[in-house]
Parts: C-alpha cells; structure tokens; sequence
C-alpha cells in the first residue's frame, strides 16, 4: 500500500491528478474507473488543467465509471452521467462513446448489471480505479454489510443516505430510492485503485479502513487486500 500524505485539497488534487496522468501516459489507452462526489472534482480539474497545456492526451482512454442513481436521465443535473459530463468529459479529449455510466433508466435494472459487468469484462478489466470514500466507510454505493461478493447491482438506498444526499434535490421525495453501483468485487479487481480522501471528518474513517480490521462493516476495508493500493489524503 502506498500512503501519499497531502498538504490541503489543492495539493491532494495535484497529487491524485499525478497518478491517473501518469497511468495514461504510459498506457494511453488506459481504461479508468471514475467517481463521484466532492473529492474527485479538483482533481478533474487538475486534469482538464494539463490537457489544456496539451500535458495529457485522453483521445485513446476509455472511462467506467462506479455508479448511477436509478430513475435520473443523463440530463437531470443530480444524475452521476450530468456530473462526469460537467465536472471532466466535456472538458477533454475523451471520446463521448467512449464513456461509460451505468444506465439510471434502464427498463430492466439487473440486466443493465449484467451488461454493465460485461462492457468491464469486454474491455479487459478496470486499469486504475479512482475511488472516494463515505463515513460510513461505503465506496461507491456499497454501503455497510455489503457482502465483498457481489459484482455490480442495483441497491435500496437507506433513508440515512438519502437524506445525506438530500441536500441536492429539491427535497426527500425527490432522492431516488434505488442505484446501480459496482460491488466490491468488481472494484477489487481493478489492477490498481487509488482512494482519495479530504478533510478532517474522513481521518477517522481512513484510519479504520485502512488499519483496522477487514470487515464488512466498513466496505472500504477490503482495499487492504488489494495488491497495488494508492491512498491519497489530506486530514487538514
Ligand atoms: C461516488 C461514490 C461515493 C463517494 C463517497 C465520498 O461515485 O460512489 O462512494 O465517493 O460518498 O463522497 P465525497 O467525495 O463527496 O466525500
């Protein structure tokens, strides 16, 4: 495991946009597994920083990303597809058909896991994994007792998460009650995972999921089994 301790959010962001760009460098047709939520967005923008300069080349790179609510359009602002569209996509080279989110409209949620898992499997597994993680210790919508089996499937989001998330929508009624996320298993097979985390509320949880036991209890934990782990964080 490789711990990268940061100096605040900006340099957190540097230090997390070093790693991907580095991955694309040297794999320019990398296949890069993204994240939402507010940790991941100074580093799109570092990113979409160095391909202005013409630093980093995205036009081969083939993105998944973790999760999707279930019900939301790519158009509705809260959706996951609007965000990666507004915060990384539209500001780079990456080609749009390239780009992948699972389907929050899909007729058939279990069948759009299942093609979700093969477009993974198709393009030969996840090369970096980018991931975020909750303070219950969720990463993606994988929240505790979660079983570390599971490849990508829908979930109920417990009334804590949607009233977490709440605070994006107009109001309760309006925050899905299902996703679509990757499981655990499906994120622990990414060849490497880089987890970032800000803030002083997330050192207690980076501290249990990284050094203390393995335990369903905290989803995020499982990440110490993974052979080429990469933790960035700044607690101040
Ligand atoms: C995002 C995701 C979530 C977030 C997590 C942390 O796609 O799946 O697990 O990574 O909730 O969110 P922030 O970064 O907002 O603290």
């Amino acid at each position: 495991m490789n711990l990268i301790k940061a100096n605040g959010y900006k340099d957190l962001s540097r230090k997390a946009a070093n790693v991907i760009s580095a991955q694309v460098i040297l794999k320019p047709n990398s296949i890069l597994g993204l994240a939402t939520g507010s940790t991941p967005v100074g580093t799109y923008e570092q990113l979409i920083e160095w391909y202005q300069k013409g630093d980093i080349d995205f036009s081969r790179v083939t993105s998944v990303n973790l999760d999707e609510y279930y019900g939301l359009s790519p158009e509705n602002s809260q959706s996951y597809r609007f965000f990666m569209n507004q915060h990384f996509f539209e500001h780079i080279n990456i080609k749009p058909e390239n780009t992948n989110v699972p389907n929050g409209l899909a007729g058939n949620p279990e069948e759009e896991c299942e093609r979700y898992e093969k477009v993974i499997a198709d393009l030969g597994g996840i090369d970096l994994q980018l991931l975020g993680i909750g303070h219950n210790g969720h990463i993606g919508f994988n929240e505790p007792n979660i079983s570390f089996e599971k490849t990508t499937h829908v979930v109920e989001l417990d009334d804590t998460t949607r009233k977490a998330n709440a605070r994006f929508f107009e109001s309760l009624d309006e925050v899905p009650k299902k996703a679509i996320t990757m499981g655990i298993k499906s994120i622990m097979q990414s060849k490497k995972i880089l987890l970032v985390a800000n803030g002083p509320d997330k050192q207690d949880i980076i501290q249990k999921a990284i050094f203390g036991p393995v335990t369903p209890e905290i989803p995020a934990s499982i990440l110490q089994f993974h052979p080429d782990l990469t933790v960035v964080y700044s607690f101040e």
